[in-house]
């Protein structure tokens, strides 16, 4: 494994170098707290996102999913507490200007926090006129139409839950699921946050993928356990070591006030233990608001009891950079070589790897060879996403697809012109096999399934 201190430089460099991740509107001087997947990188995150998706939707009977639009009614937020609770607690430097989280400035974020004579000193500039703490509000705000005014207000949504509030009742009408059920649903959403950092950690632009648990609040207990388990299973799907997870119960009086029960998930990331996702059981606060306020009916009919109620709610909700973050960083390895070379590669899950084989010809300028190779190729992208390359020589090879987490590379050489078979060449093990061309497909296939 890497030196512990500049793990992080070397994932920025490695995701950037191989196509993972790159900075948003490089080619201006970027965008603070926005960063670009690119072709490698988009893979790895659609992997994670299906996989999260037919885990928790697909193969559940009890969950519906939803994809609702961004833009919302403004009194979306109004009703869920976002436009007066949103906020975060700032400070400026009237010197310079500058503008610090006061939380993140405590805890020592932008350096350690220094004190003059009781006034805090600005990290930026060293002088000490700071203003008192303001609440700044994280939500992104545009107007609909063309003129500029509080009616044509709206909000970027910062989650997706309340979507799946607004739909509570069209789900119930249209579905007609029984208690408990939960709607689910992944994508974009928009924070302001005054200190993005640590990469794609915290961002103002990221996707999120949550659900919301409609339950009788009698079972809310054992149905909390039951999905702080599914939560545990999913993060060793991603591989995720337990010993760098910790399970953090917020104490009473620093849970948000609806919650009665909330769990941050945190991971061992380069940086520092840091919330990696969590679970809040948030009682029928989101839809007794939402009642309140668009004055409709979105109780539950229970058949059994014969009585209306609102149902309670615990939502685990999961942000999908920090995840594909844990994940690169969790599979990062760094390897000896005998010949005193160092070796770097991703040690992804094969299933979240974005691509499955690379397949090469060993040179590139044997018409015979490469004309076999393409053959090879589109056999094998045919049944999994697969990537060619045919630049520099095979040891350049390898070390690209080892870095991007390919955990098989498939090499057509002279051969196998004559016996119609292929070196197939493990990532983890850096072991060769000679397999027949007519046995690549199911090979990795019995691969794919441990
Ligand atoms: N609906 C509940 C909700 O949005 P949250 O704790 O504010 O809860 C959920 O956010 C998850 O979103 C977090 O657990 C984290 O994974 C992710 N997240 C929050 N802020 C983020 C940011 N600025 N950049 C990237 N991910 C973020």
């Amino acid at each position: 494994m890497g030196n512990k201190d500049n793990l992080m430089e070397k994932v920025v460099s490695l995701t950037k170098r191989r196509g993972f991740i790159y900075p948003g509107s490089e080619i201006y001087g970027g965008l603070a707290g926005t960063w670009d997947y690119g072709p490698v990188g988009v893979e790895l995150k659609r992997n994670i996102r299906n996989a999260w998706w037919k885990r928790f939707v697909h193969e559940r009977s009890d969950m519906f999913g939803l994809d609702s639009a961004i833009l919302m009614n403004a009194k979306t937020w109004e009703a869920s507490g976002h436009v007066e609770g949103f906020v975060d607690p700032m400070v400026d430097c009237r010197d310079c200007k500058s503008r610090f989280r006061e939380d993140h400035l405590k805890e020592g974020k932008y350096g350690e926090l220094k004190e003059k004579d009781g006034k805090l000193v600005c990290p930026n500039c060293g002088k000490t006129d700071m203003t008192d703490p303001k609440t700044f509000n994280m939500m992104f705000n545009t107007w609909i139409g063309p003129v500029e005014e509080t009616s044509n207000l709206v909000y970027l949504r910062p989650e997706t839950a309340q979507g799946m509030f607004v739909n509570f009742k069209n789900v119930l009408d249209t579905m007609h699921p029984k208690l408990p059920f939960g709607i689910a649903q992944d994508g974009r959403v928009f924070r302001n946050e005054i200190t993005p950092g640590d990469f794609i950690f915290r961002v103002r632009e990221f996707d999120l993928m949550e659900f919301e648990y409609f339950i009788d609040p009698k079972n809310w207990k054992d149905l909390f356990e039951m999905w702080l388990k599914e939560i545990g299973a999913w993060l060793d799907f991603l591989g995720l070591d337990a010993e760098k997870l910790f399970y953090h119960d917020i104490p009473d009086g620093e849970r948000a006030h609806y919650s009665l029960r909330t769990v941050d998930i945190e991971y061992q990331f380069p940086f520092g233990m840091k919330e990696l996702c969590a679970i809040a059981y948030r009682t029928d606060y989101d839809l007794k608001k939402h009642q309140e306020h668009s004055k409709k009916d979105l109780t539950y009919f229970d058949e059994k009891t014969k009585s209306r109620f609102l149902p309670h709610v615990l939502e685990p909700t999961f942000g999908l950079d920090r995840a594909i973050l844990a994940t690169i960083v969790q599979a990062y390895r760094e390897e000896q070589l005998a010949n005193g070379d160092t070796r770097i590669f991703l040690k992804l899950p094969h299933i979240l790897a974005p691509y499955k084989v690379a397949v090469f010809p060993l040179v590139s300028n044997k018409e015979d060879i490469v004309s076999k190779a393409i053959e090879v190729y589109k056999t094998v992208k045919s049944r999994f996403n697969a990537t060619w390359d045919d630049i520099g020589n095979i040891g350049k090879r390898y070390r690209r697809q080892d870095e991007i987490g390919t955990p098989w590379c498939v090499t057509i050489d002279h051969q196998t012109l004559e016996d119609k078979t292929v070196t197939v060449r493990d990532r983890d093990s850096m072991e060769q096999e000679r397999i027949p061309i007519s046995e690549l497909i199911g090979y990795f296939d019995e691969k794919l399934k441990r």
